[in-house]
Parts: C-alpha cells; sequence; structure tokens
C-alpha cells in the first residue's frame, strides 16, 4: 500500500542520508584539539539566556571574576557578555541561533552559557529548535560530560553523554508522512560513537576509576544501539585495566535507586537521550538539578552551562531570583579545569562542596523559604577569599 506522500518523504530522506553520510565523512578526519595552554588571551564569553539564566548566569559570573581577579587585571583572561540569545530575538528571527549571536561566540574560546527556552508545539510560540542543540552541532560538541557526586553516600559517577548524534542528530527535520503518521530518526554512526566511548575510557584511566559503564536498549533498538554497543567492545579492549559493563536504559534507571548497588558505577557512557533523561535523575538525587552543571566538549570549543532548563514556571510565579546558581557554577569548574586552570577550578569545586554540599549557610530552596541567588553568590565569594577554605574542605572529608 502506498500513499501519494510516500514520494516526498522518501525525497526528504534521501537529503537526511546524504547529510548524514556527509558528516559522518566530516567527523571522521583527524582533527587537532585546541590547546588552551598556548593562548594569550582566554576568552570567556558569557550568555544569560532565558528565564532564571540571567540571574544564575550573573552569579556564576561574579563568582568567576573574584576567583580570577588576577587574570582578569593582567589581561591572560577576558570575560565577555554575549546579548542576543533570547527567546523573544530567536522567534523574531525563526532561528534557533542568530547570526549575530553565532559570530560573537566563535570570537571566544570557551562559552558558559544559561539556559535557554525551547519551544514546543502548542507552546503559543513558533515551534523553533533548541539554541543548545543549535550550538552543540555548529561547533561539534560531541561530548556531554556530566558529574553527579553524592559524597555522603559514597557516589561518584561521571556521565558521558553522545551529544549530536541519537533521536538528536535532526532536530526538527522529522517527517509528518500523513497528517496520521510522524517519523523522526536515531542515528548512530562509529566515529561518532568512537569518540565518545573513547573520551569516557580515557577519563576512566586518567582519574583512576576501574569501571566503564555502556548504557544501552540494544536487545530492542538493534541496529543503533547495536553499533554503539559493538563499537563500545572494541574500544574497551584498547583499556584492559578497565572492567566495562553493559546495561539496558531500563533497568540501569531503576539501579540508580538502588541505595546497595549504585554507589557502584563510576564512568556511564551512553547515547543522547538516554544520557538526557538519566543525568536528570542522577541530578535530583544529588539535590535537585539546579545543582548539576554540565560540559560541552568539542575539539576546538566548549560550552559550559546548567544541565536544567530556563525554568519559566519560576519567573511566572515570581521566584526568579530564588533560582540556584549552583549548577552553572559547577559548570564553571568544569569550564577552568578544561582550559587547564587546574589549580582554579580545584579551588572552586572546593568553595561549592562547602558552599552547596557541607555548609550550606545559604541553602536554596527555590522559594522565599530559602536563600536568594544573590545571597548564595555573596556566600561563595566570602568562602573563596577565606584563606582557610582548603583546611575546611578537608575537615568535611574526614567527618
Ligand atoms: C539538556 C537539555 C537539552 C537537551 C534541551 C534544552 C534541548 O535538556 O541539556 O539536557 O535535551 O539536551
Ligand atoms: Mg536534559
Amino acid at each position: 500500500m502506498s500513499h501519494p506522500s510516500f514520494e516526498n518523504a522518501v525525497g526528504r530522506f534521501r537529503t537526511i542520508l546524504e547529510e548524514q553520510y556527509q558528516r559522518v565523512e566530516r567527523i571522521s578526519r583527524p582533527v587537532e584539539w585546541l590547546d588552551y595552554s598556548k593562548l594569550d588571551r582566554l576568552v570567556v564569553g558569557v550568555i544569560g539566556g532565558d528565564g532564571i539564566g540571567p540571574i544564575i548566569a550573573g552569579e556564576a559570573r561574579r563568582v568567576m571574576e573574584e576567583l580570577l581577579r588576577d587574570e582578569l587585571k593582567s589581561g591572560r583572561v577576558e570575560i565577555r557578555q554575549i546579548e542576543g540569545l533570547t527567546i523573544e530575538n530567536r522567534i523574531r528571527e525563526l532561528k534557533p541561533l542568530p547570526e549575530e549571536v553565532l559570530a560573537e561566540i566563535k570570537k571566544c574560546h570557551v562559552l558558559l552559557k544559561g539556559p535557554t527556552t525551547t519551544p514546543e508545539e502548542g507552546s503559543g510560540v513558533p515551534n523553533i529548535e533548541s539554541a543548545n542543540i543549535a550550538i552543540r552541532r555548529a561547533f561539534d560538541l560531541f561530548a556531554n560530560v556530566r558529574p553527579v557526586r553524592i559524597p555522603s553516600q559514597g557516589i561518584d559517577w561521571v556521565f558521558f553523554r553522545e551529544n549530536t548524534e541519537g533521536e538528536y542528530v535532526l532536530g526538527s527535520k522529522g517527517v509528518l508522512v500523513t497528517p496520521d503518521m510522524a517519523v523522526d530518526f536515531k542515528v548512530t554512526t562509529r566515529p561518532g560513537a568512537e569518540r565518545i566511548i573513547r573520551m569516557a575510557f580515557e577519563h576512566a584511566r586518567k582519574t583512576g576509576r576501574k569501571r566503564v559503564t555502556v548504557v544501552t536498549k540494544a536487545n530492542v533498538i538493534k541496529t543503533t544501539d547495536g553499533l554503539f554497543l559493538e563499537v563500545a567492545k572494541g574500544v574497551a579492549k584498547e583499556f584492559p585495566e578497565i572492567s566495562w559493563d553493559g546495561w539496558y536504559i531500563d533497568v540501569f534507571t531503576a539501579k540508580l535507586i538502588d541505595e546497595k548497588r549504585r554507589r557502584d558505577f563510576q564512568v556511564v557512557v551512553l547515547p543522547n537521550l538516554y544520557g538526557d533523561i538519566v543525568t536528570d535523575e542522577a541530578a535530583e538525587l544529588q539535590g535537585g538539578v539546579g545543582t548539576a552543571g554540565s560540559a560541552n566538549i568539542g575539539a576546538r570549543f566548549g560550552m559550559f552551562e546548567a544541565i536544567h532548563g530556563s525554568a519559566p514556571r519560576m519567573i511566572s510565579e515570581g521566584r526568579g531570583q530564588y533560582a540556584d546558581p549552583l549548577s552553572l557554577m559547577r559548570a564553571a569548574v568544569m569550564m577552568l579545569e578544561h582550559v587547564g586552570m587546574k589549580e582554579k577550578s580545584a579551588m572552586l569545586s572546593k568553595a561549592l562542596d562547602v558552599c552547596g554540599v557541607y555548609d550550606q549557610k545559604a541553602k536554596i530552596t527555590g522559594r522565599p523559604d530559602g536563600a536568594t541567588a544573590a545571597r548564595f553568590g555573596d556566600y561563595v565569594i566570602a568562602t573563596l577569599r577565606d584563606p582557610g577554605l582548603d583546611a575546611k574542605w578537608a575537615s568535611f572529608q574526614k567527618a
């Protein structure tokens, strides 16, 4: 049985296949990674975004200014605010990423980005694509690295989420073949799977972790997830000192709430959509999505953000100032580490542990019974200035 619209749909599939084939060729070519240590001046872009974005990005920026005071003064580092990545502008231009914003981002080496609103069908605004996905695609930021730690429970996970393929690869290019039949696509490529899986294993090797967990649904999604798992088996052979195990996403999701088993996971690598879902779950266990940062890494650029969205409900209910800036501050920790400022990164990480995990003198609840983002920012800055920070942090480790 055929339908008059099949021809049109098949034509669109063909175009997609051609584009994806070209992408495979592109990502198969060797690339040279940007060496941040060779830069005379590091340019850090900061984007506020929508909803609670400007509030939490403002606090993260303030904390970075404190931490990098000397580097900013000497010109080794420049922090540059980039305007215009707002839902209003994106709708006006009907583009997920306005050209002039992209041009400004390209002048930076790394980006700290507040959350941006992603429209959906029926939300009353044009259903344009997510700005995040557009930036990830524009800079081929293939690795989404999301740490989650719960020291009191011995949990120290790092998720490596594939960031440019899977169900996300085509974004808005799915085909409504007939009004009753919609088809989206999931694409896994060998070079795409290989680079994220290898990064996860290399991270395990570098940090002395002994186990990598590969999560798929390869028993059902046999072709794409099957390829991901097959590639994992091959890469694992290059890391004989690291043990690896394959899990299906359903039972893995269950095990994350199994208090007896979950602390055994260390490094987890998984395709895009599973990674999206599971990292929100993991962040919630850590204290809420507002506590988790996210690094989007490519060979020549990095974008660092919160794992959560712009929380329009907090804004409409007038609670924006109570938003948790910890997520973006954790993102800043990852950014500093990525550009090679390891001491600064460790210092901020300790201050955030003290303020956000151990001491919590300015506890954020998202509501007026908790601290404001600004108060939390002040607390982090005061903690950074405290010469006893190292000792304080160490005392919590012993407790
Ligand atoms: C995330 C977000 C994004 C995603 C959205 C905003 C497109 O949920 O970074 O996890 O799905 O990747
Ligand atoms: Mg998400």
